[in-house]
């Protein structure tokens, strides 16, 4: 995986792998939620090989970051996204002060998202848009590490007070009592009164979009690992993670949606896997009483990658195929997937025991 991502290197130069098909990679400028995740899997494999090609690429990439906040592009939710896997990666393991400031100035537009009365995070749109101020969406769960490192990183204990609430509200609301989730839901702006779930990527609104459900296992070990004192977090992943692994068909390689009507077309989303796993890998620290059940579905998780959506091909450029970006819109159905991969690399990390902490507590901080 790390050979790939070094090759790619020179293959991909000044843009972005988005999603592709025949193992070749669709590149684009820094324009969507996707960007942070090629500097991601650079700052991964810098860690594990010391290779200065990847950090230097990767840090040569940040100023595109910046000039999404000077020229405001395509802003929303996504900041946390961005941010986390560029500017919170390169301070992590360059300790450089501008990656630090920008990482930082990101959290502040990422934390005036939060609407007091409903207490969740805005999730797509301008602050207190007329249609979209009222909503939130269980990826936003991906996108509130940035908080809980914000809070860490400055003292400023109200950016985690943010993250905790949000979190508290996703569970209350975006959780079903089986353990399903909305993929996203609304709430009246003015009052925070709650109004009710509503897919966005799934199949219908009352479905189980599988990306959905593996955000908020990876969301809620996240969190659980920056505030071992709210057992609500765990109980949360754990309830999420059961469902997960009880919805999987006979190859556990999630379908884009688990819930899925006779007819509906019946792609897979390796992605969700992956982020899964991922997820499973840190509840296996963060709920330690129950590691033995995450052990056993992470290793289920890696041998259906491994075995079903590895690309063996020998000049291939990303690591897993059979990724579903967004179905309703037939974007990308059976794909590469760039945040598929930059999670498949973090998970073959941490099996490997050595993975650099971009979303949780830096171990640093544990020490
Ligand atoms: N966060 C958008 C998605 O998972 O497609």
């Amino acid at each position: 995986a790390v050979e790939r991502v070094q090759r790619n290197c020179a293959r991909f130069d000044a843009l972005f792998p988005n999603y592709g098909e025949d193992h070749r990679y669709v590149l684009r400028e820094n324009n969507n939620w996707l960007a942070a995740f090629w500097p991601g899997m650079l700052w991964l494999a810098y860690d594990q090989t010391g290779d200065s090609t990847l950090r230097d690429l990767a840090g040569a990439l940040l100023p595109t970051f910046a000039t999404r906040l000077d020229r405001q592009i395509h802003i929303t939710h996504d900041l946390g996204f961005l941010f986390t896997l560029s500017a919170r990666a390169q301070y992590q393991l360059t300790a450089d002060p501008a990656a630090r400031a920008l990482a930082l100035r990101a959290a502040d537009l990422l934390a005036a998202r939060f609407h007091a009365k409903g207490r969740y995070v805005q999730a797509w749109g301008p602050i207190g848009d007329p249609d979209e101020g009222g909503r939130t969406i269980m990826d936003t769960m991906l996108n509130v590490p940035l908080l809980f490192w914000a809070g860490a990183e400055s003292g400023n204990p109200a950016y985690g007070s943010i993250a905790l609430d949000h979190a508290r509200t996703t569970a209350a609301h975006l959780m079903r009592p089986d353990g399903s989730t909305y993929h996203t839901f609304r709430f009246d702006q003015q009052t925070g009164a709650p109004l009710g779930g509503a897919t966005h990527q799934g199949v219908s609104d009352d479905s189980l979009w599988a990306r959905g459900q593996a955000w908020g296992i990876l969301g809620f070990a996240i969190a659980a690992d920056w505030e071992p004192e709210q057992p609500f977090l765990r109980r949360a992943a754990r309830k999420l993670a059961r469902r997960f692994m009880a919805e999987l068909p006979g190859d556990d390689v999630p379908l884009w949606d688990f819930w899925l009507p006779t007819g509906a077309p019946r792609y897979r989303d390796s992605s969700a896997a992956a982020i899964a796993l991922c997820g499973l890998q840190r509840l296996i620290q963060v709920d330690a009483a129950h590691a033995e059940e995450y052990r056993t579905y992470a290793n289920r998780l890696l041998s259906a990658l491994l075995n079903h959506c590895w690309d063996d091909d020998p000049d291939a450029q990303g690591l897993i195929k059979h990724g579903a970006l967004h179905i309703p819109k037939g974007i990308a159905v059976d794909a590469y997937l760039i945040f598929g991969d930059y999670f498949m690399l973090e998970a073959l990390m941490r099996f490997s025991g050595r993975a650099p902490e971009f979303w949780g507590v830096p171990s640093t901080q544990k020490e």
